[in-house]
C-alpha cells in the first residue's frame, strides 16, 4: 500500500477505523472521514502511520465536495475509497415514518453514490482505482425490522455492480463485501436474547470482529485483486450460503 492514498468513511469508529488502521500499518496515506469530529481525533490518535482526519458528512453534496477537494489540494490523489458510514435506524414497517426510511436511505444509499462521485473523476484520469462499498448480509436476505436498512444495503450492491461495469475500461474495480455480525458499536445494544438467535444461524458459533472484514478491504483494495470487480464478499462466518 506504500505510495497510495485512501479514504474511508465513518472511519472514526467501528469497522471504518478498523480498516483504516490496516491500511496505515501496510503503508497507505490515510484519510479517515466522519461526522463525529470527537471520535475522528481520538482515532488518529490511538493509529500508527500515515493517518489524517477529515470532518465529513457523506449525505451532504457540499460537505463530501469539499473534503474532497481538500484531500486532492493537499495529496494530489485518492486511489482507494471504502464507503463504509453508515447507520440503522430499525422499526417494523408499520411504525416506520418516512423520515425514518429517508435518514437511512440518504446516508447509506445517497452517501455512498455522493462520495463515489466526487473521488471517481481523478481515479478516471490516473487510470486506477479500487471502490469497495459496505454493504451487510440483510441486503441479501433481508431482516424483520430493517425495511430501510436492508433497501439501502441493497441498493448499495445494485450500485457496485452498476459502477464496476461503467468503471471497469478505466482499471477501476469496484466491489462490496457484505459482512453478517460485527461486534461494533452497531451491534453492541442489541439485546441478549436478539445475540443469542444470531449465534445460533452462525455456523463457525461466534460473532466477526472488526479486523474479519478489514482484511478482506485490504486485499480489494490491493494491486493484488486486479481481476476481481462487481462482487459482493460475505464475512458472515457463514450466515448466508
Ligand atoms: P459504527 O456505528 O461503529 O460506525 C459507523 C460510523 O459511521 C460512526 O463513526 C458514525 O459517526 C459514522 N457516520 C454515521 N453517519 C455518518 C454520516 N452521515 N457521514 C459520515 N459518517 C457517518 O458501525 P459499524 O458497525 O462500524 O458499521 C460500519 C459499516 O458496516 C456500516 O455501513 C454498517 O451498515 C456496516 N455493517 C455493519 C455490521 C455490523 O454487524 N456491525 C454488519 C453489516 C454491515
Amino acid at each position: 500500500m506504500e505510495g497510495k492514498n485512501a479514504l474511508i468513511t465513518g472511519a472514526a469508529r467501528g469497522i471504518g477505523a478498523g480498516v483504516a488502521a490496516l491500511f496505515a500499518r501496510q503503508g497507505a496515506r490515510v484519510y479517515i472521514s466522519d461526522v463525529d469530529a470527537d471520535a475522528g481525533a481520538k482515532a488518529i490518535a490511538d493509529t500508527d502511520g500515515d493517518i489524517r482526519f477529515m470532518e465529513m458528512d457523506v449525505s451532504d453534496e457540499n460537505s463530501v465536495k469539499q473534503v474532497v477537494d481538500q484531500i486532492l489540494d493537499e495529496s494530489q490523489k485518492i486511489d482507494i475509497l471504502v464507503n463504509n458510514a453508515g447507520i440503522t435506524n430499525d422499526k417494523l414497517l408499520l411504525r416506520m415514518t418516512t423520515e425514518d426510511w429517508s435518514r437511512v436511505l440518504s446516508i447509506n444509499l445517497t452517501g455512498t453514490f455522493l462520495v463515489t462521485k466526487a473521488v471517481m473523476r481523478g481515479m478516471i484520469k490516473q487510470r486506477f482505482g479500487r471502490i469497495v462499498n459496505i454493504a451487510s448480509v440483510v441486503g441479501l436476505i433481508g431482516n424483520a425490522g430493517q425495511a430501510n436498512y436492508a433497501a439501502s444495503k441493497a441498493g448499495i450492491i445494485g450500485f457496485t455492480k452498476s459502477c464496476a461495469k461503467e468503471l471497469a475500461g478505466r482499471n477501476i474495480t469496484v466491489n462490496a463485501i457484505a459482512p453478517g455480525f460485527i461486534e461494533t458499536r452497531m451491534t453492541e445494544g442489541l439485546p441478549e436474547e436478539v445475540k443469542q438467535e444470531y449465534l445460533k444461524v452462525i455456523p463457525l458459533g461466534r460473532f466477526g470482529q472488526v479486523d474479519d472484514v478489514a482484511h478482506l478491504a485490504l486485499f480489494l483494495a490491493s494491486d493484488q485483486s486486479s481481476y476481481i470487480t462487481g462482487q459482493v464478499f460475505c464475512v458472515d462466518g457463514g450466515m448466508v450460503m
